[in-house]
């Protein structure tokens, strides 16, 4: 399909691709639910992602169009839209849309979309092509926005124009993400360091429930309300802005302010996961793979007891790779409520890895998963390298 990209532009708007981009998918290491919290998170961007195909037409028309999915739009370029039932097309038109209310000129474009990332996957297609978008407006209309400002624009496309109130993690690590690192990124200052993602004789499977995501958006908005409760609770004595502001300690002298049980289980949650990624980091920078897989371990658990974003099918995953020697450690990855799991999985084992945990779940769930072996890839960018193809 990948390879057809330009044949089926011309097919659908009878010219040629003037330009390309692509954007990848993400997948998180650890640091879940913690981006909303002024905490640190460590994203990587994946090999899987967006592509986004062009060219400007003189009809002042948008022409939307999608290799994965059959509705279209042809919208004509206007002051501003809104967001239209559920369809894929709100992500690119909710970035057009700031475009123009930030006072952009822009023209009549067609745009042809192709993503290879499982939808509901968890992988970010979203943030995906909600960022492929912004960089070819930005690339296409000289707009001046740094990729930093793209990553906040899109950000505040999918809470405002999407209305999912979820944080930066996503557009950053697709943005900013470069080939074989992972990304230790301080969610409230946005400083953020590449690190090696030396993952030694393992590599990183990437296990996809194949659950279809029902309330997720719900859930997730649910789970930030949560966590606004806690703080507040908090602030009635410590002087903080965020709940990654304070450690497990200050937390455990300071629980009785938060007298809603639930409540104090999500900033349980989100503090203690906050301190693992510190953790993470230095057993990744000492190339210390049994550390780095209990913390995953761990990270599951706590997202499954405290902050309850898991199911019975992540639960499955991750329950089949702690039987497995050749597993160091796997976790859910992303918001949850179905989605997928990362397992850090021996490369020389990782056929049979494949094969045990499909009939593992299979057995248990009554469908199989879908199991890849994931790489590391770079952030949004020019799609040079397939102009001929
Ligand atoms: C989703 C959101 C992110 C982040 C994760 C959970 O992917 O888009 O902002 O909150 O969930 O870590």
């Amino acid at each position: 399909m990948k390879n057809n990209l330009y044949r089926e532009f011309k097919t659908f708007f009878n010219k040629e691709v003037e330009n390309s981009y692509f954007s990848p998918g993400r997948l998180n290491l650890i640091g879940e639910h913690i981006d909303y919290n002024g905490g640190l998170v460590m994203p990587c961007a994946i090999t899987l992602g967006s592509y986004l195909l062009t060219a400007p037409n003189n009809d002042g028309i948008f022409r939307f169009r999608s290799l994965n999915f059959k509705d279209t739009l042809d919208i004509k370029l206007q002051e501003g839209y809104q967001k239209s039932g559920e369809t894929w097309f709100n992500y690119p038109l909710g970035i057009i849309d700031y475009f123009i209310r930030d006072g952009h000129q822009l023209q009549g474009l067609d745009l042809l979309f192709y993503g290879d990332i499982p939808i509901g996957s968890g992988l970010s297609s979203s943030a995906s092509i909600e960022v492929v978008t912004a960089y070819a407006l930005n690339d296409l209309f000289g707009c001046g926005y740094s990729k930093l400002d793209l990553v906040k624009l899109s950000k505040q496309v999918e809470n405002i124009f999407i209305g999912v109130n979820s944080g930066i993690m996503d557009q950053f690590a697709v943005a900013f993400g470069e080939k074989d690192k992972a990304l230790m990124l301080n969610c409230d200052t946005l400083e953020y360091k590449a690190v090696d993602s030396n993952l030694g004789e393992h590599v990183l499977a990437i296990i996809n429930t194949n659950k279809p995501r029902k309330l997720a958006e719900s859930k997730y908005n649910e789970r930030v309300l949560e966590c606004q409760a806690a703080l507040k609770a908090l602030q009635q004595e410590l002087p903080i802005q965020n709940l990654c502001d304070i450690d497990r300690n200050m937390l455990e002298q300071h629980q009785h302010l938060i007298t809603d049980a639930v409540v104090l289980k999500r900033a349980k949650h989100v503090i203690e996961e906050n301190d693992r990624v510190k953790l993470a980091a230095v057993a990744l920078a000492g190339s210390d793979l049994a550390e780095f897989g209990r913390l995953m371990y761990a990270s599951h658990d706590s997202l499954k007891n405290l902050y309850e974003v898991s199911g019975k099918e992540l639960d499955t995953i991750v329950e089949y790779c702690s039987t497995d020697k050749n597993v160091a450690g796997a976790r859910m990855t992303g918001a949850g409520f179905g989605g997928c799991a990362i397992a850090l999985v021996k490369e020389s084992a990782f056929d049979n890895f494949s094969k045990a945990v499909t009939e593992y779940y299979t057995d248990k769930i009554g469908y199989p998963p879908s199991v890849y072996s994931s790489l590391i890839g770079d952030g949004v960018g020019l799609l040079k390298e397939m102009a001929n193809s």
